[in-house]
C-alpha cells in the first residue's frame, strides 16, 4: 500500500498558493446545484468535506443546517472562518483535518457534502470508507466532481503532460465517472443517482483566464513555478490554445467546466 504522507504535505502547500477564494468566486452555480440535490432541511447535521474557503459550508448554513467543515489547508480555513463570521455564521465548526481520516465518531452526520473537494485526496478507498463511516444510516452523501472529459479534466491533462503527477496515484476525476463512483461507494450506499451540470468560467480572452489561474489556482501556480524558459512557454501556449477552443461568437471565452453530482443514501 502506498504511503501518501509526503504527497499530502505537498498538496496542502499547493492549495495554499495564490488566492483560491478568487477561483471559488466562480463556483456559485456548482455549489448551489449540489445543495439543491442534497435537499438540506433546517437543523440537519451537515459535514462539508475539503471545504476550502467555505463556500459550500456557508451556503449549507444559509439553508439552516448545523454545519461542520473540514480541510487539510489551514490558510484556506482561515479565509473560510473570516467569511463565515462576516456573514453572521460564526457557529460553523471549521476544522483542520484529512478526508482520509476524519476526526469524527461513526454516524455523526445526516448529510455529507463535498464540492470539487474530496476528489483531490489520493487514497480514494479510504475516502469512500470515511464517507460511509461518518454518515448515519439513512443519511446521504452528495458530492460534486469535475468529469474527466470536461473542461477541468482537459486542464489537468495538459498540466500533467508538462508537470507530471506522481506515479501510482489514482486520478481525482474517477469521482466524476459514474461507474468508478459506484465501485468506490460499494455496498455501503443505496439509491445512487447522478446529475450532470456545467459551471462555466467566463473570460474576456484566453489570456484573461490564464492570468487568473496561473496566479490564483494552486495546482496551476505550482506547475508554472516548476517550469522555466521554453518549457514554461510551451505549457502556457498549450493552455491558451485549449482555451481558444472555447471562444464564443463574440470572441469572449466561455470555458465549460462540466461536473457530475453523486447522491447516495447510507445503508
Ligand atoms: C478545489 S478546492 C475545493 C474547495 C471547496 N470545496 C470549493 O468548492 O471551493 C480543493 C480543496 O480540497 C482540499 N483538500 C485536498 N486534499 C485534502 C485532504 N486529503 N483532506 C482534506 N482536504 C483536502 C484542499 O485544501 C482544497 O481546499
Amino acid at each position: 500500500m502506498m504511503d501518501f504522507t509526503e504527497l499530502k504535505k505537498k498538496q496542502r502547500a499547493t492549495w495554499a498558493l495564490g488566492e483560491y477564494d478568487r477561483i471559488a468566486d466562480g463556483l456559485t452555480i456548482s455549489t448551489d446545484q449540489t445543495l439543491r440535490v442534497a435537499q438540506i432541511h433546517p437543523g440537519e447535521r451537515v459535514l462539508d468535506l475539503a471545504t476550502g474557503t467555505g463556500i459550500t459550508a456557508i451556503a449549507a448554513r444559509e439553508r439552516g443546517a448545523v454545519v461542520t467543515a473540514v480541510d487539510i489547508t489551514p490558510e484556506l480555513l482561515s479565509v473560510a472562518r473570516d467569511k463565515a463570521n462576516k456573514a453572521g455564521f460564526g457557529d460553523i465548526d471549521f476544522r483542520e483535518g484529512d478526508v482520509e481520516a476524519l476526526p469524527f465518531a461513526d454516524a455523526t452526520f445526516d448529510v455529507v457534502v463535498s464540492t470539487c473537494g474530496h476528489m483531490f485526496a489520493p487514497d480514494q478507498s479510504k475516502v469512500a470508507a470515511e464517507l460511509a463511516r461518518v454518515t448515519r444510516s439513512g443519511g446521504r452523501v452528495v458530492f460534486l466532481a469535475w468529469t474527466p472529459e470536461g473542461g477541468l479534466g482537459g486542464w489537468f491533462r495538459i498540466t500533467s503532460k508538462h508537470f507530471p503527477s506522481p506515479a501510482g496515484v489514482a486520478s481525482p476525476f474517477n469521482w466524476g465517472d459514474p461507474d468508478k463512483v459506484k465501485q468506490l461507494l460499494g455496498s455501503a450506499f443505496r439509491d445512487i443517482t447522478f446529475t450532470n451540470g456545467d459551471c462555466p468560467q467566463f473570460g474576456a480572452s484566453p489570456e484573461d483566464i490564464w492570468e487568473l489561474f496561473s496566479t490564483r489556482y494552486g495546482p496551476t501556480i505550482r506547475a508554472v513555478a516548476s517550469l522555466q524558459g521554453d518549457a514554461l512557454l510551451a505549457f502556457r501556449s498549450e493552455l491558451l490554445s485549449y482555451l481558444a477552443g472555447y471562444r464564443a461568437a463574440d470572441g469572449k471565452v466561455r470555458w465549460g467546466r462540466e461536473y457530475l453530482i453523486t447522491r447516495a443514501v447510507r445503508v
